[in-house]
């Protein structure tokens, strides 16, 4: 039995095997839509959660399937002192695969080395998210048609998110990636990242001005300031609009560069850009769910 923890627990092969059958999904629905008839997905959300909760529940809908869960700590027995290895036991007595979100680093770890079905991390604090860097990847695959030799810009809150910290682990096993980090000084990369660049001798920049690196991207991957993860409210508010990615900042863009984000989007995309034919965060939404849909196959090994 197989979980998903991170971003490298599949090898490259394997990855290049479920976004082909995440695109054969995108182009032939029907055939899968009876693929998990009878089996059922538990979400187990104790942090919010709109995309990737009702990703998932909808990936598996759309194979015929099932969902059970909850979508707020509050309302799960974890109110009453229950732990995560627990709750992962009485649930693998309810589902054949769950999917689980945590505010604590290595929570969905915890719950995969007690249960008996697959767990899927769905985001672990400001760890990793996994499932969000299948998505950023299925997407660039399928708009470009490769995931190699490619300028990717990081903007935003490189130090909580984990959207990012997942898709930089992820992308160092491609070829002629060169990064380039695009922070204020207070949400830089965490140091273990850059050092394992520096090991793998993978080039990378960081700049603090979006404008003057924009000529040279082929994809620009912006996210939200973590409000949740700050201690404390002040530097939020210094920080929050920091970044604006507005019309003449894309004027100074590729006219094929792209614009990824993870969403939920705050004040860090101008909402006048979404229509630049550039702007590929709502087509990523999209890819999320084929490629859940192809990962709950694999996971559950079951063969279409
Ligand atoms: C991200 C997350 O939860 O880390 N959202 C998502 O799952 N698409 C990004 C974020 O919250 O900023």
């Amino acid at each position: 039995m197989r979980h998903l923890m991170g971003p490298l627990d599949f090898t490259a092969e394997e990855l290049d095997k479920l976004f082909d059958l995440a695109n054969d999904i995108e182009h032939n629905m029907a055939k899968y839509a009876h693929a998990c008839d009878g089996k059922k997905l538990a979400t187990c959300f104790y942090e919010p959660s709109t995309r990737t909760r009702l990703s998932f529940e909808s990936a598996m809908l759309n194979l015929g399937g099932s969902v059970i869960g909850f979508s707020d700590a509050g309302s799960s027995s974890a109110s009453k002192g229950e732990s995560v290895s627990d709750t992962i036991r009485v649930i693998s007595c309810f589902a054949d695969i769950c999917a689980m979100r945590h505010p604590k680093e290595g929570a969905p770890m915890v719950a995969a080395s007690k249960s008996s079905i697959p767990v899927i991390n769905a985001g672990d604090g400001g760890h990793q998210h996994p499932t969000q860097t299948l998505t950023d990847l299925l997407t660039i695959r399928s708009l470009k048609g490769k995931i190699e030799n490619f300028t990717v810009g990081l903007c935003g809150d490189l130090k909580f998110g984990r959207t990012v910290h997942s898709l930089i682990h992820a992308l160092m096993r491609y070829p002629d990636i060169h990064f380039i980090f695009i922070s204020p000084e207070e949400l830089k990369v965490p140091d273990y990242l850059t050092d394992m660049l520096k090991e793998k001798n993978i080039p990378y920049e960081e700049v603090i001005r979006l404008e003057e690196i924009m000529p040279s991207l082929d994809f620009l991957y912006m996210t939200r300031v973590q409000k949740e993860r700050f201690f404390n409210e002040e530097d939020y508010v210094r920080l929050k609009d920091f970044y604006i990615l507005d019309k003449p900042k894309m004027d100074l863009a590729k006219s094929d560069m792209l614009v990824l984000h993870p969403l939920p989007r705050v004040n860090e995309i101008s909402v006048e850009i979404d229509d630049d034919p550039r702007a590929a965060y709502f087509k990523q939404v999209q890819y999320g769910v084929y490629v859940r849909m192809a990962l709950i196959l694999t996971l559950l090994e079951i063969q279409v």
